[in-house]
Parts: C-alpha cells; sequence; structure tokens
C-alpha cells in the first residue's frame, strides 16, 4: 500500500519554541578543552575559542546551550572560576582536576559567540543555596553588591542578562554528589529559588527531576509556584560503562521510547494543575550515553577508556535517525516541550569532532541544519493514512517499528510548509504522496535530505563526507506531490 499524507496548514497544532534546537556542554574529556576551547591552536581566536568550532555551531542556529554540566556542576565552586586568578580544584565528580580557565566569562562570550542564549546549570550537590543566588547577582546584577562588582572588576561592566538558571542536574541519582531524597530536594529547590528570584525575578528557572511521580509530586507541592521549567533527561543507548554499541536496528526500537516520559512528565504536570505554566525542558538527550567506566574504580584506568567516546565510526545514520525523530516527538509535543539540548555539542557523543587541524561533522550535526534551517515555527495537522514496518526482535521481545515518521510544519510569516519525513527502514525506500487543499498557492517544492549508502555509515577526518545533506527539485502536480525516501534517511519536504 502506498502512503498519503493529508495537510492542512490551516489547522495549527501548536507553536514550537526553537529552544527544542539547544544544546549542552560539560567539564567532561575533550567538550571544552581541546574541543571549543583550545588556547595555542592556531585555528583559536584570541579568546581561544575554535573557530572553525564557532563557525559550525553558528550554521546550525543554536538557540540555546546548557552549561556546566551535568554531573560536574554538582562539585562546582564557580567562583574559583572567575577572576585573574583561576584556582585549580580536583573535580569528584570525574576524577580530574579542572584548570577553571574555562569559567563564566568565557562560557557566556561562547554563548554569544554562536548566537545561543547562555543556560547556567548550578551546583544544587555541593553548593548552597547562596553560592546559587551569589551566581545569579554576578551575571544579572548591574553593579549592586559583591558579586556583581567582581564581575565589573573581571572586565564585564554590563550585566551577562543570564536569563536560564536550572537549580541542580539530577540530584536525585546516587551517582551525583550531593545527592538528596525527595523531601531535601523540595525544600532546597524552594529555598534557593526564592533567592535567586530575589535577585532577579525575571530569570526562568528549572529545577533537576525525572519522570518519576513521587519526585515530581513533592518538588511540584514545595517549589512548583516558583518554576517555569521541569528537567528530564535521556539516553537510550547507555554505555557507561561498556562500549558496545547497539547496531541500527536496535536504535530504531529506541525511538519508539522516547515518548513515554514526555508524556508520563506532562500527566504530572496536569495532575497539579501546572500545564501552560511549568514546561519540560528535555536538557540532556541523546541516543547514546557517554562512555566512562570504572569512574569509582581504585584499580582500574578510568581515564583512557574515555576517549572511545572519540570513535566517530559510533555515529552513524541510526544517530541521525533517532535524532530526527526525536526533534519530531518535541515538535508533536511542542505544547509542553519547551526546550530540550543535545548532550554534549563537541566531542563526547557530540554532533562535532575536533582535532588540531580541523573538525568532522556527524551525521546528527546534519539533522540540526535540516531542522533549524527549514522546519517551521508552527506545527500543522498532517493525517499519514498508512505506514509499513518491520519487526526487529530485542530480549526476546518481536518489537513492530513503523517505517515512517512524519511531522508537518508552517513558517507563520511567509506560510512556507516543510514536513519532516524520517525512513527508519533499513534497506527499503519508501514513496510518499502528500494532498493538501492549499497545493495551488505552491509553486516550489525542495526535498533535503539526510542520506548515506550504508545505514551504519559515519563520517571521519579521512573520509568527511560519507553522510551528507542533498537537495533535490520534487515536481508539484495537481493531484499532490510525490516523493520518494532512501531507507535510513531524514528528508525535510519544503513548498514554498
Ligand atoms: O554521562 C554523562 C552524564 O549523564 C552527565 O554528566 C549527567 O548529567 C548524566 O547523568
Amino acid at each position: 500500500m502506498k502512503t498519503t499524507v493529508d495537510i492542512n496548514s490551516n489547522r495549527i497544532l501548536g507553536n514550537r519554541n526553537e529552544m527544542i534546537y539547544g544544546h549542552f556542554i560539560e567539564h567532561f574529556h575533550r567538550q571544552i578543552y581541546g574541543g571549543l576551547y583550545d588556547p595555542g591552536n592556531s585555528l583559536s581566536d584570541d579568546e581561544g575559542f575554535r573557530t572553525d568550532v564557532i563557525e559550525a555551531l553558528t550554521n546550525i542556529n543554536i538557540p540555546i546551550v546548557r552549561w556546566p554540566g551535568g554531573c560536574f556542576v554538582s562539585n562546582y565552586p564557580w567562583k574559583d572560576g572567575v577572576g585573574k586568578y583561576r584556582v585549580p580544584f580536583f573535580d569528584k565528580a570525574w576524577r580530574v582536576e579542572e584548570s577553571n580557565q574555562f569559567g563564566t566569562d568565557e562560557f557566556v562570550s561562547f554563548s554569544k559567540k554562536i548566537g545561543a542564549e547562555p543556560y547556567i546549570c548550578t551546583n544544587a550537590g555541593t553548593g548552597s543555596s547562596e553560592d546559587m543566588s551569589d551566581w545569579v547577582e554576578y551575571c544579572n546584577l548591574k553593579d549592586q553588591g559583591k558579586w556583581a562588582n567582581l564581575r565589573a572588576e573581571n572586565g564585564h561592566r554590563d550585566p551577562f542578562h543570564v536569563k536560564y538558571w536550572s537549580i541542580g542536574n539530577e540530584n536525585y541519582g546516587d551517582w551525583e554528589m550531593g545527592a538528596k531524597d525527595l523531601k531535601e530536594w523540595g525544600r532546597f529547590v524552594r529555598e534557593s529559588a526564592k533567592m535567586m528570584k530575589r535577585v532577579d525575578p525575571s530569570i526562568e528557572l528549572f529545577a533537576a527531576s525525572i519522570s518519576d511521580l513521587d519526585w515530581n509530586l513533592n518538588l511540584l507541592r514545595e517549589a512548583g509556584k516558583y518554576l517555569d521549567w521541569i528537567s528530564i533527561h535521556g539516553y537510550w543507548d547507555t554505555l557507561n560503562e561498556s562500549n558496545e554499541l547497539s547496531d541500527y536496528e536496535t536504535c530504531m526500537t529506541y525511538t519508539l521510547e522516547i515518548e513515554p516520559p514526555i508524556l508520563k512528565t506532562k500527566h504530572i504536570l496536569g495532575s497539579l494543575g501546572y500545564l501552560g505554566k511549568i514546561r519540560i525542558a528535555f536538557d540532556e538527550w541523546n541516543l547514546r550515553g557517554w562512555h566512562h567506566p570504572h569512574v569509582n574504580s581504585a584499580t582500574e584506568d578510568y581515564l583512557s577508556p574515555r576517549d572511545k567516546n572519540d570513535l566517530n565510526a559510533s555515529y552513524t545514520m541510526a544517530d541521525a535517525v533517532f535524532t530526527a525523530c526525536f526533534l519530531n516527538q518535541c515538535l508533536k509535543h511542542c505544547d509542553v516541550v519547551g526546550m530540550a539540548n543535545f548532550s554534549p555539542t563537541v566531542n563526547t557523543r557530540g554532533a562535532i569532532f575536533t582535532h588540531p587541524d580541523g573538525i568532522v561533522l556527524r551525521s546528527t550535526y546534519f539533522v540540526f541544519e535540516l531542522f533549524t534551517k527549514y522546519m517551521g515555527d508552527q506545527v500543522i495537522d498532517s493525517w499519514v493514512s498508512y505506514s509499513d514496518s518491520f519487526t526487529v526482535e530485542k530480549e526476546g521481545n518481536a518489537i513492530d517499528i513503523p517505517s515512517l515518521d512524519i511531522v508537518a510544519t508552517k513558517q507563520e510569516k511567509d506560510s512556507q510548509v516543510s514536513i519532516s519525513i524520517v525512513n527508519r527502514h533499513p534497506d527499503q525506500a519508501k514513496e510518499v504522496t502528500f494532498r493538501t487543499n492549499q497545493l495551488s498557492s505552491f509553486n516550489q517544492a525542495k526535498l533535503y535530505s539526510v542520506l548515506a549508502d550504508s545505514k551504519d555509515a559515519y563520517n571521519d577526518v579521512e573520509h568527511p563526507n560519507e553522510v551528507s545533506i542533498d537537495e533535490k527539485q520534487i515536481p508539484i502536480k495537481d493531484d499532490g506531490l510525490t516523493i520518494n525516501v532512501a531507507p535510513h534517511s531524514v528528508n525535510v519536504l519544503v513548498l514554498r
């Protein structure tokens, strides 16, 4: 059977927040030092930022970037990371010495350079409520008090106007420094939020959360009135200890596990009357979990295994297809998901790999390029008549996976229609016909696709173009418009 998709661009389902295309960087391995921040490299600017990285990140229109962690932040003494003399400290999250050469000032400057809003995640592990509100003073007060004046002394007379602040990162987990039980957490968030909002009532506040009923009920009852966002995280191919990456087909089963945590969190928000007031920030997500084995071991090498995150062969069309399915879910649930931060941006499992002489654009990079450049700001009604499926065996279960995942959008300013069509199928192309009663208003159709010859293709230093973006004109006929989408591909059809 053929797949037909009926589009009704007069029926707006919701407005997407561009912050679903956000990113995250952490003080881990080579994300910052040797990644985006590489003083002394001939490719770096006078502040030490890699200009090739800045250019590539600017090209994918990142609206917001979260920093400094992640687990790192739960023992991060931010005050040691500002000023002329930076005090190194032993980072107990990752068991390395942090030089503190990259701190708040550098992060704000980096955000500006790529045109993104800075989003600071604060230390709710070893830090106090006062440390958090001092940090807001440092960034946002003009000239009142010790911390704003310290920023001026450090060469930044004008406030940084950091609008987005999270209280904590995964403080529910025993892996986190300064983890807290749900009772402690509710009170701590409330008291921290009170102080931070007193410094700058215009900030938007997040709190570390999981899609768990008890944790969120207590958090929202204690601190919901201060919160604008609730943070959840997701890594589906968990690789903390083993670096045995799931194959393409298994990764396709993970694409069906993106929506449940969104719905669960949405229903919890709804049950307490916070829908419409508090939104979901999926502020760490990636198909692949980061690899950092033996972090608690007294005998095992816990540092060199982290280099395996740099193996570019790990990041194939499975990563591209998963990333597109994730962004499609953010669009489908744009009523409650207002932000998402790809984790991380540079190196580890990121969209860009850096080496001393340049960068490699990994498969996921091109998905962000397509979505941020061509998808619209309004989600519109679309009805997929039929999609075939394929079966994947996982843990003894036969999982039925629809080949196609489709979301339609419209650009409010010029009514351009853009449709994301993901073909999950590992080896079959799919024919899709689009019908819309507004067809006559379009005179051009173009299909942009992230393509590769194999589902396991990847880009690397020696072959940087195995995965790339292809574009082609599509004829518009009276009865509709038919495209053929390649296997394991991410496509955006643009009707102008
Ligand atoms: O594996 C990296 C860690 O994943 C991040 O630091 C943390 O936020 C998440 O648990």
